[in-house]
């Protein structure tokens, strides 16, 4: 008899497990990129990239992850990232990712393109005093009364914000998806979108006229003005966007290239971040995702300005691995590793991660802070 694979210790790990479970077109699905793909690996590559430099002998007794976001305290700044059509990966689908979330008090972000009706994924989580913060993922639609109504059900439903993603007026260029002949099989729906009217039909000149039906600055307006709400926007990259969008009165921004799935060649995130960062002040809260796959990269990332993470592929690589224990594994491990990396560069809590673990340049500026 074949033994059985060793229990994933790592989210690689994890990666590899699910391309063994699934077919060569899904997994080619979950897990390519736009065009050449050079956004997709950069990501990973510019958090690899960034040394830490650890601080030694510092106190370290009572250390722990929590940080604060947009006014609640979360145990740890690990999110999960909207990624549709998770019944692909495991029959349980969304259902299972948000309860691990929950169980492991991670915040969840729920996307338009889910498998399973956002009621259903709230009635699993809202009751749990542990879990983290409940959002959803707006796609946006043609129709404006649509998205009002999907807005609206999700506030009846108990979602506390709204992540309007900008970054995809037209999906990308997604080449491997295409040479795999990926198409969702019969019983996997969008179910929030079997209702949608039919789009009319559009006045543009090029990608069939789909980009006329995308968001505008307009529309971020009129979207914070029909629910009460936080709206977060998703996919941010330049720091004049940073600008516009706080201009509006968002409550947070998500910097992220859709995991390098849209526009290719686009910045890694952890060059965006520091970037969107200064141009936003302190005061703004920033989540980042793309290429987050190791506790470093998570303390990178808050050393880089960020209150908080997101990741994306893992999501579906634990629940193809093992349904919604194994997306709570993957969050322990993650978890895990970064507490390891906070107590190895001499950080008792998130506070204080700082430029200074990546540029010692500014240590001397942080050491006349004094005792902390
Ligand atoms: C996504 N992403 C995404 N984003 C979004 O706003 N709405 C969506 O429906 C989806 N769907 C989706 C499906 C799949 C298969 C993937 C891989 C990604 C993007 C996602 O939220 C996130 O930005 C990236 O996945 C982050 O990068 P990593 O962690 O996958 O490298
Ligand atoms: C994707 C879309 C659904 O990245 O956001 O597959």
């Amino acid at each position: 008899m074949a033994s059985p694979a060793p229990a994933p210790h790592t989210l690689a790990d994890f990666a590899l497990a699910a391309e063994q479970a699934l077919d060569a077109a899904t997994w080619a699905y979950f897990n390519g990129g736009a065009g050449d793909e050079a956004t997709l690996h950069a990501n990973a590559a510019a958090w690899q990239a960034l040394p830490l430099w650890p601080r030694v002998l510092q106190p370290l007794a009572g250390g722990h992850t929590r940080v604060a976001l947009a006014g609640h305290e979360l145990a740890h700044p690990i999110l999960l990232a909207p990624v549709a059509h998770q019944r692909l990966a495991h029959p349980d689908g969304e259902w299972a990712s948000a309860l691990a979330a929950a169980a492991q008090g991670a915040g969840y972000v729920l996307g338009t393109q889910s498998n399973v009706p956002m009621e259903q994924v709230a009635e699993a989580v809202l009751a749990d005093p542990g879990r983290g913060p409940l959002w959803f993922q707006l796609y946006w639609q043609a129709d404006r009364g649509f998205n009002r109504a999907l807005v609206q059900r999700a506030e009846a439903a108990g979602f506390e914000a709204i992540v309007l993603t900008v970054d995809a007026p037209v999906q990308g260029v997604r080449d491997r998806e295409r040479r795999a002949g990926f198409a969702l099989p019969p019983g996997v729906h969008a179910v929030h979108l079997q209702d949608a009217p039919a789009v009319p039909p559009a006045d543009g000149t090029y990608c069939a006229g789909l980009p006329a039906h995308a968001p505008t600055w307009d529309d971020v307006a009129w979207l914070r003005a029909q629910t009460r709400l936080p709206v977060w926007l998703k996919g941010l990259l330049h720091p004049a966007d940073a600008r516009a969008a706080q201009a509006l009165g968002v409550a947070g921004l998500i910097v992220s290239n859709h995991g390098g799935r849209t526009l290719d060649t686009a910045p890694a995130t952890a060059q965006a971040l520091p970037r969107v960062r200064a141009a936003a002040g302190d005061a703004l809260p920033l989540v980042v995702d793309g290429g987050i796959r190791r506790g470093t990269d998570v303390l990178k990332a808050i050393a880089l300005g960020a209150n908080a993470v997101m990741v994306g592929r893992p999501v579906a690589h634990a629940l193809a691995a093992g349904g919604a224990l194994g997306v709570a594994r993957m969050l322990r491990l993650l978890r895990d590793e970064l507490e390891m990396a906070m107590a190895l560069t001499g950080c008792r809590t998130l506070a204080e991660a700082g430029a200074h673990l990546l540029d010692p340049a500014t240590a001397a500026v942080w050491e006349q802070a004094g005792p902390r």
